[in-house]
């Protein structure tokens, strides 16, 4: 091994292994070299109404088109609920912990059954068909996991939008999803505060209608029961409607190509994609990964703490671990309330055995201090696990030490929304830990790393991080674009899946994600185009020019750093820093608020007008030594300026 810290993997975790070294290493071999025959039969362990036939389907190079499994027949809420009942009705299938640490439910396999088939009931009595898209704009509460399930019963997509995103956000996703019916609640409640989720959907709805978009339902959950405005034939309340409803709706077939979610995500230009995944790939990627990277075991509690919103939540709070008939648990709130020992109380109380949780949660809690920590026990805990961004070994190492005292592996998962399920992430039985790495890649998985030309480096090295091979859970397009699919991950090096992540692979074949490589930047684990937030900067009416760039942050991961310039005859004030910042907000979202704007008199830019942001990162990062060839700027006294007056950013 090499000089890195390696914590080997003990005895304890190696005992009774899932996938031990052996086992990784063959299985590993095998998905690489028969598809096929691999995953023809771990596809098996899905319930198929009618069983495929034909397992791989796919190919990287001109049109791009993938197929899983395409002539087999299933259903994902079948899959994650149905199928479970007779051996497992009675067993808690959501363990529900609300904001306030005194609200808390749970709730069986049977019952969620039954939810699941009365959501169905009123979806279609309001008229979603297959096919049709709805739109989810809701708190974590069980009665998302309740909408989302229904929407695959009856084969409708899903758009699940997260509820720290604006009215504008929110349209802007409706719109293009042509979705008529949207799924929200009263209010959210997080951190004690409320979020006000009807109230924005109103105005999304207004938005999308004059966008010629009309949404014809809102589906609303009474969750706080705070004052809220309604629209006569249009708004409905879903609880109500769904106690009415009939508990018997059978689950509809579908293709293993039919879509099955949509979700929505940021990319180095333009506005998000619709991320497009489709049923049988993807279910067999998410509970494959959930078992063998969190050792899952039957009977296991399961938490992740990510918000329905994302794809971790989709992939590892309910579809992967619903599959293999887990009890999971869903948290309203957030880690620091009551107070910062809050993870550990509701380890304790519902014996969390597994806990995956993001890097900025860890560096936040860390930074309060142990004390927290200790507040709890912890004794049920038996495997930790990351995800979401570049996990900092100080951050790992205390994860592992003081968190999980040293018993529990520590899993970097390393993957993406696009690619459905995790991709790069330790076998707890099998993989010696590296603090900072994801480690190996999961079965069938095969990275590629390519320097700027597209040359493949073997070996030890560093570069652009790709994947060469087609896998079950990847995303099949964008929705209602596929050239932009095919343009977006398969341009920059022909015949690969290009990540837009960087990446170092060591000597021991391990994987180090060092960040993206694009205008991407991760902020607290949530993936910002730094397009996005400079059209919102500059259709502020003072602003005339914005450049956004990431900049590292102690707790964030990245912060949001602008540079802004003002329209002729503007003054930079601390007021209009506080009028930007609201603006940002408003437009897109508060995960979207800057952190530092810097007002700037001129960007500098090449002489084809360029902006470059390669001398901003570096400002931002105060790192002035390094700020490269500025010979091809139009005007280098720019860049003096701005490293004069960094000063004045706040
Ligand atoms: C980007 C994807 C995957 C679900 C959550 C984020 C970064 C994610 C890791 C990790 C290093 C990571 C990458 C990636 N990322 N996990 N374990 N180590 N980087 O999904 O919003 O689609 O963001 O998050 O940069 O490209 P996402």
């Amino acid at each position: 091994m090499s000089k890195e810290t390696v914590h080997r993997v003990q005895a304890a975790w190696k005992k009774d292994a899932l996938i031990d070294d052996e086992t990784y290493l063959a299985w590993y071999a095998e998905s690489v070299r028969d598809p096929d025959g691999f995953w023809g039969r771990h596809g098996r362990r899905l319930d198929w109404f009618k069983p495929y036939t034909k397992v791989r389907n796919a190919s990287f190079e001109g049109e791009v088109s993938i197929k899983w499994f395409e002539d087999g027949e299933l259903n994902l809420s079948h899959n994650c609920v149905d199928r479970h009942l007779e051996a497992r009705g009675d067993q808690v299938a959501i363990i529900w912990e609300g904001d306030d640490p005194n609200e808390g439910r749970k709730i069986t396999y049977r019952e969620l059954h039954e939810q699941v088939c009365r959501y169905a009931n009123v979806l279609k009595s309001h008229g979603v068909n297959k096919g049709d898209r709805v739109t989810i704009y809701m708190p974590m509460i069980p009665e998302v996991a309740y909408a989302m399930l229904a929407c695959t019963r009856i084969g409708a997509i899903h758009s699940v939008v997260f509820g720290g995103f604006s009215p504008d956000s929110l349209a802007g996703r409706i719109v293009d999803c042509e979705s008529h019916v949207v799924i929200t609640a009263d209010e959210g409640l997080r951190g004690g505060r409320k979020v006000p989720l009807k109230a924005n959907a109103d105005k999304a709805a207004e938005i999308a209608a004059a966008a010629g978009n009309p949404v014809h339902k809102v589906l609303v959950v009474r969750r706080t029961g705070g004052a809220i405005n309604w629209v006569d034939g249009r708004d409905v309340w879903l609880d109500e409607a769904a106690r009415a409803a009939s508990p018997v709706c059978p689950a509809e077939p579908m293709n293993a190509e039919d879509p099955l979610f949509i979700l929505y995500t940021s990319g180095s230009t333009g506005k998000p994609k619709g991320v497009l995944h489709t049923t049988g790939g993807y279910l067999v990627h998410v509970s494959m990964t959930h078992q063998y990277v969190f050792d899952y075991r039957d009977g296991d509690i399961y938490w992740c703490t990510a918000d329905v919103g994302w794809v971790t939540g989709h992939s590892y709070i309910l579809y992967g671990p619903l599959a293999n008939g887990a009890t999971t648990l869903m948290f309203e709130g957030v880690p620091n309330y009551p107070d910062a020992s809050r993870f550990w109380q509701v380890v304790d109380k519902h014996k969390v055995n597994i806990f995956y949780t993001a890097p900025t949660a860890i560096r936040a809690l860390m930074g309060a201090g142990d004390e927290w920590v200790r507040k709890g026990a912890r004794r049920s805990l038996r495997l930790l696990g990351s995800v979401g961004e570049p996990i900092n070994p100080e951050a790992w190492e205390w994860y592992f030490h003081v968190v999980g005292e040293g018993r529990c592996p520590v899993v970097d998962t390393w993957w993406q929304t696009e690619n459905g399920g995790i991709l790069i992430a330790p076998l707890p039985g099998s993989t010696d830990l590296k603090p900072g790495s994801a480690t190996r890649p999961f079965f069938g998985v095969v990275p590629e790393i390519v320097d700027n030309d597209g040359a493949v480096i073997e070996g030890v090295g560093a570069g652009n991080l790709c994947i060469a091979q087609p896998w079950p859970g990847m995303m099949r397009t964008v929705f209602g674009d596929h050239d932009r699919f095919v343009e977006t991950y398969f341009s920059t090096y022909k015949g690969k899946y290009f990540t837009g992540d960087g990446c170092r692979r060591d000597e021991d074949g391990y994987y180090w994600i060092t960040g993206r490589v694009d205008d991407v930047i991760n902020v607290s684990g949530h993936r910002m185009g730094t397009a996005e937030v400079e059209s919102a900067l500059v259709a502020h009416e003072k602003v005339s020019e914005a450049a956004v760039v990431g900049y590292p942050h102690d707790v964030k991961g990245q912060g949001i750093y602008c540079y802004v310039t003002l329209m002729e005859g503007e003054e930079p004030s601390d007021a209009l820093r506080k009028d930007l910042i609201a603006h940002v907000r408003q437009e897109i979202g508060p995960i979207a608020a800057p952190d530092k704007i810097q007002f700037a008199p001129a960007l500098p830019k090449t002489r084809s007008a360029k902006i470059m942001r390669r001398i901003l990162r570096k400002i931002a990062e105060d790192d002035f030594s390094a700020l490269g060839d500025t010979s091809t700027l139009a005007d280098p006294s720019v860049v003096d300026d701005l490293i004069a007056n960094r000063q004045n950013r706040k």
